[in-house]
């Protein structure tokens, strides 16, 4: 793995914001820049309920929400189940099955449907998503290249469900989305929204005139865009990156989002202590364990990192000695900085790139959402320092923020304001 301090901070910024722009332009690019449709300026029609789906990596979520005064969002009878696809594979229909099976409790109670999808996909003017490719490891191939508002509404039809409507957004749109409410409070000149949980991802708010490739209805002046940051590929990878890469689903694909997210920061530790292990930096024991080992949680490795003491898996075991340990939180203290420097660099770039946060009475309201940010020990807080270290020098000021359950709220915000 390259570690954080091979890299130069300014040269990685000035990579992203040339991918994006060359992703706006529709040069070719790592970064997909994918317009949304969805303007910021839509305010939320009060006391109406809509369905939302929130296809996460990890978790699929089903449920109503209920708009108030004040642009306030109420949730309620909502389900959860792990995200199907990801651990074997499944055919379309089974999934549009389960979302037709969660709705259909419901059925009397919306008209509109929020589905916040967090995978790929470009987004029509009338808010359907064509997939474009999966991440994150699911696997449903039968759905890559097809329209995912159309082939629910198609199931939705057939269980005599008809006539309804779906407007399909990003997570990190519905992020963006879901900071309004503080951020209007603070006078926030601009918006993003970055996650980074299982996978990662950023959007931030372009002016129309910026955007090559639109047409159809477009919100005034600016909207959002998926940047699909998890796609970056202006950087250096060191050779066990790139072995995680080949053994991964999407080999060549989200490289970036295979150095810093928690579906993959734990197999690249696995990974390199394997390596380590294979040149006697570990325990006779610990290298045998090591040896048999298929895959490593970001969660487990996370938990020996803390001591919190919650489980580390196998990593507690006596399959290891304590110097093994003290072997394996080194290295994942280096993935973790490593993986902090490149989170900052990107938010960065979508400051930089929406061009304002000049004025500190205005800063740009940052939306953070995803575990991996909040959970993995002392992350966020190397996040923090290195986007200040790239900002102040610039001028530029930024206000972060963190909205309970915001895929699911900015979901809800794009079903009640796109149809109203
Ligand atoms: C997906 C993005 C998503 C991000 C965060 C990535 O794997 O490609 O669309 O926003 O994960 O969930």
């Amino acid at each position: 793995m390259v570690s954080a301090s091979a890299y130069r901070t300014d040269e990685l910024l000035d990579g992203f914001l040339r991918e994006m722009e060359r992703g706006l332009e529709g040069e070719a690019s790592s970064l997909a820049m994918i317009p949304a449709y969805v303007g910021i300026g839509a305010r939320v029609p009060a006391g109406r309920s809509v369905a939302v789906i929130d296809a996460g990596g990890t978790n699929l979520r089903i449920g109503l929400a209920l708009s108030g005064q004040h642009g306030g969002i109420e949730l309620s009878r909502f389900t959860k189940q792990p995200m199907p696809g990801r651990d074997r594979e499944i055919p379309a229909g089974a999934f549009y099955d389960l979302l037709a099976d969660g709705l259909e409790p419901l059925k009397d109670e919306f008209e509109s449907i929020g589905f916040c999808f967090s995978y790929p996909a470009a987004i029509t003017p009338h808010y359907d998503g064509r997939l474009l490719h999966w991440t994150k490891e699911i696997k449903i191939p039968e759905m890559v290249g097809t329209h995912v508002g159309e082939g629910l509404l198609d199931t939705l039809a057939a269980r005599g469900m008809a006539g309804r409507k779906v407007a399909i957004l990003n997570d990190t749109v519905a992020a963006l989305l879901a900071g309004r409410v503080q951020g209007e409070g603070f006078g926030a000149s601009s918006y993003v929204g970055f996650i980074l949980g299982t996978g990662t991802n950023t959007a931030y708010v372009e002016r129309n005139d910026r955007i090559a490739k639109l047409d159809g209805y477009l919100p005034a002046g600016a909207q959002a865009i998926n940047v699909e940051s998890g796609g970056f590929a202006a950087f250096r990878r060191g050779p066990y990156d790139l072995l995680l890469d080949e053994r991964s689903e999407n080999p060549g694909g989200h490289v970036f989002e295979k150095a810093i997210s928690g579906v993959y920061m734990g197999p690249l530790c696995l990974a390199l202590f394997q390596a380590l292990a294979d040149e006697g930096a570990f325990s006779q024991r610990g290298h045998a364990a090591l040896a048999v080992m298929q895959t490593l949680s970001t969660i487990h490795i996370d938990n020996l990192a803390t001591g919190n003491g919650l489980d580390p898996g196998v990593l507690g075991t006596e399959a290891f000695s304590d110097a093994d340990r003290e072997a394996m939180k080194t290295v994942f203290q280096a993935v973790v900085e490593r993986a902090a420097l490149l989170a900052a660099v990107n938010i960065a770039a979508a400051v930089v790139k929406c061009g304002e946060g000049a004025d500190p009475a205005r800063p740009v309201c940052i939306n953070i959402d995803g575990s991996t940010y909040y959970k993995t020990h002392r992350l966020a807080d190397q996040v923090q320092r290195h986007l200040r270290a790239i900002l102040e020098p610039r001028g530029l000021h930024i206000r972060c923020i963190h909205v309970d359950d915001a895929p699911v709220v900015g979901a809800a915000i794009a079903g009640l304001t796109t149809f109203a």
